[in-house]
C-alpha cells in the first residue's frame, strides 16, 4: 500500500510525499445512536483504512487526488469552502479548514488519498479520511495538537463540510483505536478506557447489504432533533436534564409519552440502549459472550422498530442468523438505512455460514452480499 501510494504521489506531483498516514474505519459493538445523546459507545478501529500521502507547498494551492477514483480536485487555502456535492474532497478540505479556525497558518498542500474502507457501508470511511488529514497536517505543521482535540476537529469537518451532524464516535474510534481492544467511551466527558476484546474462537464478521446508506439524507439529523425534543419536554420539569443521558424511563413516561408517541419511541430506544450498553460491558468483562450477543440482537430490534433506522436488507440478514448457533450476536451497525451488520461468529463456521447466507440474501434481495472478517487494529498512525 505504502509503496504504491508513494509512487502514485510521485507521478502526480514529481516529488516524494513528506508523510503517509493510515487511519482506520471502525466497528461498534454496542451503543448505537448514543454518542450524540451523551451516552457510552463501544467502538474499535479495524483493519480497513484510509491512507493519505501529503506534502506541504510553498504557495496556497491545494491539490488533491483520489487514487481509487482517479479523480482530482484543486483549490486554494483562501478559497476553502465545502464543494457542492458531498464527495471525498470535502472530508479533506473540511479537515484542513479546522486549522484555520484554530488560527493556525495553513500553506497549500498536495495529497493523494486511497482507501479500502468500503464507502457507504457504515464503517466510517469519511471519518477515516478526516482523521488522516488532521493527523497528517498536525504532523507537517508541527502544531502538536493532542489526539482528542484532533478528534473534535475531524468531527467538525463532517459537520461543516459534509452536513452530517454526527456524534464523536467514528472519529474517536479511528484516531484512538488500539489493537485487540474496544474503547468504552463516555461521549459526555470524553473519558475512555480500553477493554480487551479477545474472544476465543470468535470473529467479527461484517455483512455488507450493499445498500448505500446516505446519512446526510436528513433522517440522521431528524433523529437527533427528535432526541432533543424529548430533552426539551423533560426540561420543563427537570431543567437539570441536559441530554438523554440524564433522562430516566420514568421521566419519559411522565413528560413525553402523553404528548408525543413518536418522540417517546425514539427517546425510549436511546435510554434503553444506554442501559443495554452497561449490561453488555459487564457481560464482556465476565466473558459471558452469549449474553453480550443477546444484547446485540435486542439493539437491532430497537433500531429497527423503535428508532426506525434499519431497512429490509439489514433486517433480513439479522433475522437469518438469529437462530443459528454459530452466531453469538448480530445487529445493524452505524447510522443505518443500509451498510453492514456486525456479527460475532464462531470462526470455524464462518465459511459454511457464508455459503448459505450469501445465495439466500442475493436471491431474496436482488443485491450482492459482501463480507469481511474484521480484526481490531491501532488507530491513526504514520506509516
Ligand atoms: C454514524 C455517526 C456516529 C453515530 C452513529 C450511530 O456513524 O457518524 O456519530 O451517531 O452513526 O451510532
Amino acid at each position: 500500500m505504502k509503496t504504491q501510494l508513494a509512487q502514485y504521489f510521485f507521478e502526480q506531483y514529481h516529488h516524494q510525499p513528506t508523510v503517509i498516514v493510515r487511519s482506520p474505519g471502525r466497528v461498534n459493538i454496542i451503543g448505537e445512536h448514543a454518542d450524540y445523546n451523551n451516552g457510552f459507545v463501544l467502538p474499535a478501529a479495524i483493519d480497513k483504512a484510509a491512507y493519505l500521502a501529503v506534502s506541504l507547498r510553498d504557495d496556497l494551492e491545494i491539490h488533491l487526488t483520489a487514487l481509487d477514483l482517479n479523480e482530482q480536485f484543486s483549490t486554494t487555502v483562501d478559497e476553502l469552502k465545502p464543494i457542492g456535492d458531498v464527495s471525498w474532497p470535502n472530508y479533506i478540505l473540511g479537515s484542513a479548514a479546522q486549522f484555520l479556525k484554530h488560527d493556525i497558518q495553513l500553506p497549500g498542500f498536495n495529497a493523494v488519498l486511497t482507501s479500502n474502507v468500503p464507502i457507504g457501508a457504515g464503517l466510517s470511511s469519511s471519518a477515516a479520511v478526516e482523521c488522516a488529514t488532521v493527523f497528517a497536517l498536525n504532523h507537517l505543521l508541527k502544531t502538536n495538537i493532542e489526539r482528542v482535540p484532533m478528534v473534535a476537529m475531524a468531527q467538525k469537518a463532517e459537520h461543516e463540510y459534509a452536513g452530517v451532524m454526527c456524534g464523536i464516535m467514528d472519529q474517536f474510534a479511528s484516531m484512538m483505536g488500539k489493537a485487540n481492544q474496544v474503547i468504552k467511551l463516555d461521549c459526555r466527558s470524553l473519558e475512555y478506557e480500553y477493554v480487551p476484546f479477545k474472544l476465543d474462537g470468535i470473529k467479527i464478521l461484517l455483512l455488507n447489504t450493499n445498500v448505500k446508506h446516505s446519512l446526510a439524507s436528513s433522517e440522521y439529523n431528524t433523529r437527533r432533533l427528535e432526541c432533543m425534543q424529548a430533552v426539551e419536554m423533560i426540561q420543563t420539569n427537570h431543567p437539570e436534564v441536559l441530554s438523554l443521558r440524564d433522562a430516566t424511563i420514568e421521566m419519559l413516561d411522565q413528560y413525553v409519552l402523553p404528548f408525543n408517541d413518536l418522540v417517546y419511541q425514539r427517546s425510549r430506544f436511546v435510554v434503553d440502549e444506554m442501559e443495554r450498553l452497561n449490561q453488555a460491558c459487564q457481560f464482556l468483562q465476565d466473558d459471558n459472550i452469549s449474553a453480550l450477543g443477546n444484547c446485540m440482537f435486542k439493539t437491532h430490534d430497537g433500531l429497527s422498530r423503535q428508532y426506525e433506522v434499519s431497512c429490509k436488507e439489514l433486517d433480513y440478514l439479522v433475522n437469518f442468523v438469529r437462530s443459528r448457533n454459530e452466531v453469538i450476536g448480530a445487529r445493524m451497525m452505524g447510522g443505518g438505512f443500509g451498510g453492514c451488520t456486525i456479527n460475532l461468529v464462531q470462526e470455524d463456521k464462518i465459511e459454511s455460514l457464508i455459503s448459505v447466507i450469501k445465495p439466500a440474501y442475493e436471491e431474496a434481495m436482488g443485491l450482492p452480499l459482501d463480507y469481511y472478517i474484521a480484526t481490531i487494529q491501532n488507530g491513526t498512525e504514520i506509516i
